[in-house]
């Protein structure tokens, strides 16, 4: 692990998110997985474990059937609650779809829009990712909308061009106003579900990109203000190092996320931070 030698450093970067006003966003994204019994234990588990953790925001994104289910158990606590999907469409003869006004009308505040698996193994190109965005925002829901590249498409050297591509289509014509409203998921595909994470280095450096396509495509103000994700393969033993970056805003967590104890973990990131910070200190104080 490359933990930072200085204890300070790290606030200082956890300074200047705030100054940007970007508070860390840990998601958890369950993907398909759980029934209704299994959600609502975790729910309750959840809710008693992280009812007071300020400085971060805490979003659990489930499968359709518990978001109304969850929205209550987290009524009166920090925890959101966000959709997976949804459909750009208010309504009408889409079988099988879900709009999201009908996401809002369940409790949900965030949707996640061009996630991976929706681009690979449904098809969902950026344009319908744009139609999404539009829609989510539409209905008041913070979009969280995902780009990255493939493990060829890193290895071949497109990975910028590939992202600018995704972003232009994904957010193209959104107002200022509107793109203040979403936020980004840098998420590598090579890296979902894996367990081949992105070195911290890695993950800053392609995020930093984005924050400056974001600049290109908006301002400056935007883009400084815009709180970019990580995925893929975030785990409790990596996500400090992870957000010890500059561009890591928070992390979007797939299979970590599936239990209460590690997700738990993952939303207490600064206290790995912190035992890390004294061992330093006192191993310093020894010398
Ligand atoms: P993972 O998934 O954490 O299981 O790699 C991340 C995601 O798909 O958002």
């Amino acid at each position: 692990m490359v933990h930072f030698k200085d204890p300070f450093e790290k606030m200082e970067r956890e300074n200047e998110r705030r100054q940007h006003m970007r508070k860390a966003l840990i998601a958890g994204n369950w993907k398909m997985n759980k029934v209704l019994t299994e959600a609502i234990e975790y729910a309750l588990a959840l809710k008693e474990r992280v009812s007071e953790v300020p400085e971060v925001e805490v979003l659990i994104c489930a499968p359709f059937p518990f978001l109304n289910p969850l929205s209550k158990v987290f009524e009166n606590s920090p925890i959101k609650v966000g959709a997976q999907d949804l459909y750009w469409e208010p309504k009408g003869a889409y079988t099988g779809s879900v709009s999201a006004q009908m996401l809002e009308s369940v409790g949900c505040s965030y949707v996640i829009v061009g996630h991976s698996e929706r681009r690979h193994v449904f098809g969902d190109t950026s344009e319908d990712v744009n139609k999404k965005t539009k829609s989510a925002l539409g209905a008041y829901l913070t979009p969280i909308v995902c780009v990255g590249e493939k493990l060829e498409e890193r290895e071949s050297g497109h990975t910028d061009n590939v992202l600018r591509n995704q972003m232009t289509q994904s957010l193209a014509d959104l107002t200022k106003e509107e793109m203040l409203k979403c936020v980004m998921a840098y998420e590598p595909v090579w890296a979902i579900g894996t367990g081949r994470t992105a070195t911290p280095h890695q993950a800053n450096e392609t995020q930093l990109f984005i924050r400056n396509l974001l600049k290109e495509m908006f301002d400056k103000d935007l883009a400084e203000q815009t709180r970019i994700l990580y995925g893929g393969s975030v785990k409790p033993d990596n996500v400090y190092d992870l957000m010890s970056e500059p561009n890591l805003d928070g992390v979007l967590v797939g299979g970590a996320s599936l239990s209460v104890e590690s997700f738990e973990k993952l939303v207490k990131y600064s206290e790995a931070g912190e035992e890390e910070s004294s061992d330093t200190v006192a191993n310093q104080d020894g010398e």
